[in-house]
């Protein structure tokens, strides 16, 4: 008995909301196949597209980490062998560690008669956030399992997701440079303290970022899309990031930011060609500093 599952790559944050918005794009995503075996325990066959970076030991596997989680909690020892195909950059800020491991639980859950609801696989994907970035966020793992865009309405004591409808034409353009952040050191680096003002403005970015997505009122998407808290201080880890959010916006962009920790930036347009043009703009300002990308766009 075997189960083939993609999980699609997320941009978290969505610029004002820092651990709490997130949409799934159509590309890239992960791939994971998943095989009963006899013996109990989990075993890593092969992982591709990794350039052999990830560990196949299941005790330090983000996957696995999140499929052990689950196993304990439906108190079962079903024996699974894993092959996992990496269909996207690692530590990129589209949720790399996030898709693996919601394929590996939604996978496991399915090859097991489906026990839990796809709803309640969300603890466990966020186990394998815990171990790959210290902190078990839900914003790439949410909407990776849901599709869409998520807002994430509290952490604690139980995490409430609520799905956000989106307008029927919205697009998100992604561009992937050529170096890599480690999400561990770009959370590390942010003021654990932030200001009345800019908390307020926050707020409001957030309240007319659900309130445009739901009107579809592109205005207002438009002048939501503003990171007073974060994008600040991650910008310096990104280089050329005012030359590409900049070439973004001029090339018709609704807004532009980073996506999740980065380095990947992403755009919101109105419509594909705009999301198109805007990438090639992003891309020829990403070269200007001397830095490869690779673009996605994708429908909301
Ligand atoms: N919200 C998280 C962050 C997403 O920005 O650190 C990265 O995985």
């Amino acid at each position: 008995e075997s189960i083939k599952v993609f999980a699609p790559a997320t941009v978290a944050n969505v610029a004002c909301g820092f651990d709490i918005f997130g949409f799934a794009v159509d590309n890239p995503g992960d791939e994971i196949i998943l095989r009963k075996k006899v013996s109990p325990g989990l075993e890593i066959l092969k992982i591709e597209g990794d350039e052999g970076r990830l560990p196949l030991d299941p005790e330090r596997n983000t996957a696995c980490i999140s499929m052990l989680a689950y196993l304990r909690h439906i108190n079962a020892n079903q024996g699974i062998s894993i092959e996992l195909k990496k269909k996207m950059p690692l530590g990129s800020g589209l949720g790399s560690s996030a898709a693996s491991s919601v394929a590996g639980v939604y996978a496991l859950n399915e090859l097991l008669g489906r026990p839990l609801t796809q709803l309640e696989l969300l603890p466990f994907a966020m186990e394998g956030e815990r171990f790959a970035s210290g902190t078990a966020h839900a914003d790439n793992v949410a909407p990776s399992l849901l599709g869409g865009f998520v807002a994430i309405r509290s952490y604690d004591p139980k995490i409430d997701v609520i799905k956000i409808d989106t307008p029927a034409e919205l697009f998100a353009t992604i561009v992937h440079p050529q170096i890599e952040v480690n999400t561990r050191d770009a959370r590390n680096i942010l003021r654990k303290e932030t200001s009345l003002k800019n908390t307020i403005t926050q707020m409001g970015n957030v309240a007319g970022m659900v309130a445009g997505l739901m009107k579809g009122d592109y205005g207002l998407i438009s002048r939501s899309l503003v990171d007073v808290i974060i994008e600040p201080v991650r910008a310096i880890l990104i280089p050329g990031f005012t030359e590409v959010k900049q070439a973004a916006i001029e090339a018709g962009a609704l807004g532009c930011s980073i996506s999740g920790a980065g380095p990947s930036m992403f755009a919101l347009s109105k419509d594909r060609d705009t999301a198109k043009k805007v990438g090639e703009a992003m891309q020829r300002a990403f070269a200007g500093v001397q830095i490869d990308s690779e673009i996605y766009v994708s429908g909301i």
